[in-house]
């Protein structure tokens, strides 16, 4: 099979190079990243410690037409990855997002409901510079199909599983979006505003409670627009991350220390936005928002 990573940063990277193993994996990524690819592979350490001869590619152009593709980028340019990801859209395409943000679904579900698969994982990854990837945790990834085709998902997680990346498919994918979603809400805004690793919240009960707060907040904002969250306790997921990751610094922490935008409208905004339309105060995610805004010096 054929596989297209659109968008290599770290998690991207750590897919494609794994699904080498078995496929025919092209890399879209940023000129630095790719450059240093084509020079001397990718290097992946942690988890594994090998390096990965893999094709890459800094545009669209020249990319061979893939059976498959996993959309890694940033929430904030979805949009424009599916504008692209259209126009390559044959009958036998699957296009899988494995994104963070609260946005997303909506957007696949009106641009390819019949070819989109939604992931959710808890894989570790970092970027450690161009070409070179820390794989800092395995974690757990469950897809699922959006129109009735549940085999989609089912090829997906088979994907995974082929070469040993744990995955299951889920017909109900919407749950574990928001629960995803509400992780990061409570965790990553936090981290980027006190500059700390995940494990930090943990330690100090003044910051953990704030976390708790935003949870609480969103895990109503779910229930309220329909969305029945899986049967675990939200924060005690929020805090079982924070653990297992408790050396990460988070990815909305790596955008500010690395001047980039961040996912917070995605995330904490898309709370607030959701919470409008229901009348449901949530003033903890609504400073979370505009306090990371603020970091970004952009205009509230
Ligand atoms: O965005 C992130 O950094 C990750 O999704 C998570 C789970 C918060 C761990 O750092």
């Amino acid at each position: 099979m054929r596989i297209l990573i659109f968008g290599a940063g770290a998690l991207g990277s750590l897919i494609g190079a794994l699904l080498s193993k078995r496929h025919e994996v092209h890399l879209l990524a940023r000129p630095e990243h790719a450059q240093a690819i084509k020079d001397s592979g990718l290097r992946i350490e942690g988890v594994i410690n090998e390096t990965f001869a893999l094709e890459t590619h800094v545009d669209l152009e020249g990319v061979p037409q893939p059976d498959t593709i996993f959309v890694t980028v940033k929430a904030y340019d979805t949009e424009a990855a599916l504008d692209a990801l259209m126009k390559m859209a044959d009958d036998a395409l699957m296009v899988v997002s494995l994104q963070n943000g609260l946005t997303n679904l909506r957007l696949y579900k009106s641009a390819l409901p019949h070819k989109a698969v939604m992931g959710v994982t808890s894989m570790g990854a970092n970027l450690a510079g161009p070409g070179k990837v820390v794989y800092a945790g395995k974690g757990n990834t469950t897809f699922g199909h959006l129109a009735n085709n549940p085999d989609l998902s089912r090829e997906a997680a088979d994907l995974f599983n082929e070469v040993g990346l744990g995955a299951r498919s889920d017909a109900n994918i919407e749950p574990e979006l928001w629960m995803k979603g509400i992780i990061n809400a409570s965790i990553n805004p936090l981290t980027a505003i006190l500059g700390c690793q995940n494990g930090a919240l943990l330690r100090d009960e003044g910051a953990l409670g704030i976390s708790r707060l935003a949870c609480n907040e969103a895990a109503e904002v779910a229930q309220g627009i329909g969305v029945q969250l899986p049967p675990r306790d939200p924060f005690m997921e929020v805090m079982g991350v924070m653990k297992a990751t408790s050396k990460n610094r988070s990815s909305m922490l790596q955008d500010l220390e690395n001047g980039k935008r961040t996912e917070i409208d995605e995330i904490n905004g898309e709370i607030v936005r959701s919470a409008n339309k229901i009348g449901v105060p949530v003033p903890v995610n609504q400073t979370l928002w505009t306090l990371v805004r603020c970091l970004e010096h952009r205009e509230i």
